[in-house]
């Protein structure tokens, strides 16, 4: 009577019984992780000191930074190589694609536990493995071979019933999810998809929808294993990688979710949030002024295929600049094979990299106040580099629709060929660069590679002041932001520093050196977004020692026990209200920590005392007193 996801960590329990929040440590078979945060990964595995990684599987994918218009970047693509070649790493070179589209196509197997230090590795739940989002320090530990440590999350179902009609897609569905359940509805929870109307999704599509189960909260997302699981692994000539994983029949979710794939409408998240959905239909005749297609959420070979049919024999209309980055070399070779290609570049869409490209904001910013339409998966306020620009997120369908209209279109008002799968995909592994896992093998490590910051001993008794308050939903973009002018820093902690909360508070960084760190105060869901553990790992550097919220996302709040930040919940949300930026706190006793613990913390500016709570495992109050979770695993 089990669900995919209890069968799989059932597999790899190492310690903790599978009860709905009771903690529990999984075995870990698989890790990616991605450039912006595999620099910072590897040098916390060096730094622990093994020989080689003891997981079963480890790439290393170099997607996110691959601009080199300074040496930043090249010293950051050299490191990651070299290191990934001493330590038994595969190493996937710039261009070969997004980490989840590769590592979907050539590495992801049904059963298998995958932990990446990137939030939307959930994306491999789309083939049935349990992939799970982390912070790079929690990452690297697993390549040593650490269990990974969580809370026994609930279980939601997805109960899909019917077909998708002309015109609507994957993209939709979980819109849909995103619609019903919010940013924050999958908090500590697992979502799985069964039903008769999962035969109907092939394993891109699947991924689509997990992919974006990180814009949830969830712990991560799946699909069961099955025979479209056989089928897309067959194409990738990895047919004997297969194993079915499906739910019992009588197994039993803590929710459950209809969802009628029939009735199913085209939707789109509108600014500044990925769960402010509404149908196509409703908004559509808006004009538009850019159209972005890719990211690791619609750049498969089905989606790109759609858009080439779409766009057959027709024009970009001349007020949108519409682009497109392919997931993969496989993705673009198959466009390029079947002729697709063509009919992509003759409609004028400006063909970009195998990247994340302006996922992250590396280009393609959109001018000022424009509506920027896109496939991708955030839409959070500036992500996109142009903090006036509006942007929406659609499917692929509406993108190229609405590209062609130059207004807001819903695709089922267009006529056009459903894409096709290929019968046999097209395999071309030389951008894998096997390690040779020589422990003499040369590290090359260029003046932009600087050493781990250190993080000292937590004190007994901390009087800071608070060094910025912020409101709910404060996004791991808002706290550390992303982008051509920041990311080439991201080896580099004291120089990146200088960009935290620079579009909240622009005179955090100044603050915080000057008062030696302080307090952050935040609202609910602080931290959502993505894994990028800049977004403690600077705050740690700067010396913040708390972050007092209402609540915190699941990724961000591991994070900062790693950093030795004391992740704190307001017992009263109402005491918010009762502090200010700059005024001073106290914390006492704190060496008392063991586990969950309520603390006192005095307001001396305001003359009144308010309690918080910290809830943490026992190894958590260890990482906090020693000043993170790095300086546990070096004793
Ligand atoms: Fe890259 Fe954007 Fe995905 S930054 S990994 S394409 S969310």
């Amino acid at each position: 009577m089990n669900t995919v996801s209890e069968k799989i960590i059932a597999r790899h329990l190492v310690s903790g019984e599978m009860k709905k929040g009771a903690p529990i440590t999984i075995r870990i078979d698989q890790t990616l992780t991605q450039d912006a945060t595999g620099t910072m990964a590897y040098l916390q595995l060096e730094s622990i000191g093994i020989d080689r990684v003891k997981t079963e599987l480890s790439v290393s994918y170099v997607d996110h930074n691959t601009l080199q218009s300074g040496f930043e970047n090249a010293d950051d693509h050299q490191y990651l190589q070299s290191v990934a070649n001493r330590y038994g790493i595969i190493f996937s070179r710039p261009g070969n694609g997004i980490c989840h589209q590769v590592h979907l196509e050539r590495f992801a197997r049904p059963g298998k536990t995958l932990l990446g230090s990137d939030s939307h590795t959930p994306t491999a739940g789309g083939m049935g493995a349990l992939a799970i989002g982390a912070g790079g320090l929690d990452v690297a530990a697993a390549m040593a071979g650490r269990p990974f440590a969580l809370t026994m999350p609930e279980i939601i179902g997805i109960r899909l019933s019917g077909k998708l009609q002309h015109g609507v897609a994957a993209k939709d569905i979980i819109l849909k999810v995103l619609q019903l359940l919010s940013v924050k509805g999958g908090v500590g929870k697992i979502i799985e998809y069964f039903g008769d109307g999962v035969l109907t999704l092939s394993v891109p599509q699947r991924a689509t929808i997990t992919n974006m189960g990180a814009e949830l909260g969830a712990t991560t997302s799946i699909f069961p294993s099955d025979e479209r699981t056989l089928e897309f692994l067959k194409k990738q000539q990895r047919e004997d990688e297969f194993e079915e994983i499906k739910a019992d029949q009588d197994a039993s979710y803590d929710q459950i979710i209809e969802l009628n794939l029939d009735e199913l409408e085209p939707m789109i998240a509108l600014p500044h949030s990925p769960d402010n959905v509404v149908t196509v239909a409703s908004v559509a005749g808006r004009p538009i002024q850019q159209v972005a297609i890719g990211s690791c959420t619609n750049s498969s070979y089905l989606d790109l295929c759609t858009v080439a049919n779409i766009v057959r024999n027709k024009t970009i209309a001349p007020n949108v600049s519409c682009s497109l980055s392919p997931g993969s070399k496989q993705v673009l070779s198959m466009l390029a094979e079947n002729n697709k290609l063509t009919d992509i570049i003759k409609s004028g869409i400006r063909l970009l990299e195998s990247t994340c490209g302006p996922c992250i904001g590396m280009g393609q910013s959109p001018a000022s106040n424009a509506w920027s339409l896109r496939t991708f998966n955030r839409n959070f306020y500036g992500r996109s580099g142009t903090l006036s620009a509006s942007v929406a997120l659609v499917s692929c369908e509406t993108a190229i629709a609405s590209a062609i209209t130059g207004v807001i279109t819903d695709p089922r008002t267009m006529d056009y060929e459903p894409a096709l799968d290929l019968p046999y995909y097209t395999i071309d592994d030389r951008s894998l660069i096997q390690p040779q896992c020589d422990p003499n093998a040369e590290i090359i490590r260029g003046p932009n590679i600087k050493a781990l910051p250190k993080n000292e001993a937590l004190p007994d008794h901390i009087s800071k002041k608070v060094m910025i308050k912020v409101g709910d939903n404060i996004t791991t973009d808002d706290i550390m932001p992303a982008g051509a002018k920041v990311l080439p820093y991201r080896s580099n902690i004291e120089k990146i520093s200088e960009f935290c909360f620079m579009n909240q508070k622009a005179a955090f960084h100044d603050d915080c050196i000057k008062e030696h760190g302080g307090f952050i105060i935040a609202g609910s869901n602080y931290g959502q977004g993505s894994s990028r553990e800049h977004a403690a790992l600077a705050p740690m550097y700067l010396g913040i020692k708390a972050v007092i919220a209402k609540s915190f996302a699941r990724i961000h709040q591991a994070n900062l026990y790693n950093f030795g930040i004391l992740p704190c919940l307001f017992k009263n949300e109402a005491d918010y209200d009762m502090i200010d930026e700059m005024d001073e706190l106290e914390f006492k006793n704190l060496h008392t920590i063991q586990g969950d613990t309520t603390l006192v913390v005095m307001n001396k500016t305001k003359g009144r005392s308010f309690m918080v709570y910290l809830p943490c495992t026992a190894q958590q109050a260890e990482f906090l007193l020693k000043g993170g979770l790095l300086n546990t695993l070096k004793d």
